[in-house]
């Protein structure tokens, strides 16, 4: 493909490079990226990105939008998470680490680099393990929003003691209205069947004790039970755990029944079409408080020069690594992933809150995976180019109003109908189309947008008015004939 070949949407492509204000370091090592935190210098987001919408929940915490950052590179440490704290991302994902007396090394690099060509979306459809990708450390997108990137990283995870004060340290840095969900996965390279089962309580255990959970401390933790890019001891490639209901259920079993009640579960999942998402999601899902999806999509990643991008395991320098593609080119799949959840969930009346992630570039990705059920949107190819994406959000006129948001607006709007000087709760409860008693409550709650008059109806019944409408004579009267008769 020549680099002017149009896009599909008919935008020309750029023919050169875009240069990004990257926060993670393409260069560098994990252990230093981790160490050091973001490489650009961040000031933190205005006071209006941290609006608290106290009616807002994930997990049954308050949040304040749920815009976040899935586990990565990005959180891979408390000097990260206050940074991505500091710039409005509220639910963040402490990167997956393991039960490892001795820490795990990160594979050797590259790790993370941006691929060539992939700037649209790919289709749900398209058989993934056929698309061809290219890449290497000099690759550069042409398109600040609309990339893709591969990488191949193997789990690196700090040695148990160390992430768990490193956890406690995060902690410190949040605002009110942000989450901290620790993300773990068991040492499944070397280990099998019950012994991974129990790895994984071991590092879940782990995990709520450094988040301090208690009776009046509930601690969120995530099952990664979806990377995508292992390699078994033998060098060959593994499929991600979810791709096996029994084997997830036995897990997520287990680890729910090791956990404190009051702790939060949620399970990380990779893409999988909705027939194949059922089974899966029908094992566990009243084992759990959320599912987050999806993973990057598993892919083998060629040099533009040729050559396998990505090589060399902890046990076999000449091992071709497998990598997982982000960004762009799985949006739609994060997409229909969201959909089939939010869809099963309606159809079963599960209750699990639904994490969105995946290819989110944009506001109108955020909107879009809102739209289609999540409860919360991550994003990490794009919070690793452009860290200050909650700003970019709330700067594009963002947050998607709760419900309880639109019905507020709806009142106003009722009340404030020229049509009407004042009306009744049975009225607006049919305008707004919700039964008597939630306008009741709603109004009893929020009682700045509504005053309530001294006159009834007919009836008997209540008059609601818009809070400036001023009291007429006929209130006055009625007001006084009130006191004169109680
Ligand atoms: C460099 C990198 C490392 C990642 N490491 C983890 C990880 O440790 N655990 C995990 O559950 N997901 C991991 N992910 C997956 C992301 O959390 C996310 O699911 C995926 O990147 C898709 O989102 P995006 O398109 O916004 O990047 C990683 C992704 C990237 C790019």
């Amino acid at each position: 493909v020549s680099q002017d070949t149009p896009t599909t949407d008919g935008r020309p492509r750029g023919s050169t490079a875009v240069e990004l204000d990257s926060a993670y370091d393409y260069e560098k090592p994990f252990s230093e990226n981790r160490k050091e935190g973001p490489r650009v210098e961040l000031d933190p987001a205005p006071d209006e990105v941290f609006a608290l919408d106290a009616r807002r929940e994930l997990l049954g915490f308050p949040v304040g939008y749920p815009i976040g950052v899935p586990a990565s590179p990005l959180t891979a440490s408390a000097v990260w998470i206050k940074a991505l704290a500091d710039q409005g991302f509220n639910v963040l994902t402490y990167k997956t680490v393991r039960d490892a007396p001795d820490g795990r090394p990160a594979f050797p690099p590259p790790n993370w680099i941006f691929v060539e060509e992939l700037d649209e979306p790919l289709s749900p459809d398209s058989a993934l393990a056929a698309i061809r990708v290219v890449g290497g450390s000099q690759t550069r997108p042409r398109d600040a929003r609309a990339f893709s990137m591969a990488n191949s990283f193997g789990i690196p995870s700090p040695p148990t003691a160390e992430w768990q004060s490193d956890v406690r340290e995060a902690l410190r840095f949040l605002r009110a209205g942000q989450v901290l969900i620790v993300s773990v996965a068991g040492n499944y390279e070397e280990l099998r069947g019950q012994e991974l089962v129990d790895d994984f309580v071991r590092v879940a255990l782990h995990a709520e004790t450094a988040l301090g959970a208690s009776p009046d401390r509930a601690a969120a933790i995530e099952l990664n039970l979806s990377c995508p890019n292992t390699v078994s001891r033998e060098g060959r490639g593994a499929r991600p755990i979810c791709e096996n209901a029994d084997d997830t259920y036995r897990i997520v079993n287990a680890v729910r029944g090791a956990l404190a009640p009051a702790t939060k579960l949620v399970i990380k999942l990779s893409f999988l079409e909705r027939g194949r998402l059922a089974p899966v999601v029908e094992a566990v899902a009243s084992h759990v408080d959320a599912i987050a999806g999806i993973n990057t999509v598993q892919v083998s990643v060629k040099r533009p020069e040729g050559g396998p991008a990505f090589r060399g395991t902890l046990t076999d320098p000449d091992a071709e690594r497998p990598a997982g593609l982000s960004g762009v080119a799985i949006r739609d799949l994060a997409l229909d992933f969201v959909r089939s959840l939010a869809y099963l969930r309606r159809k079963r009346e599960w209750d699990f809150d639904i994490i969105g992630i995946g290819g989110v570039m944009e506001p109108h990705d955020v909107r879009a995976l809102m739209a289609s059920g999540a409860d919360a949107v991550q994003t990490a190819t794009a919070a690793a180019n452009n860290a200050q994406f909650p700003r970019v959000l709330w700067g594009d006129g963002h947050p998607e109003p709760t419900w309880e948001e639109r019905l507020l607006q709806l009142v106003t709007a009722a009340l404030e109908d020229p049509r009407w000087a004042f009306r009744t709760l049975e009225g607006l409860a049919r305008d707004l189309r919700v039964g008597p008693d939630q306008v009741a409550d709603l109004l009893h709650q929020h009682p700045e947008v509504a005053r309530r008059s001294a006159m009834t109806d007919r009836e008997g019944r209540a008059l609601y008015t818009t809070p400036d409408r001023r009291i007429s004579m006929r209130e006055r009267l009625e007001r006084a004939r009130w006191i004169l008769a109680h």
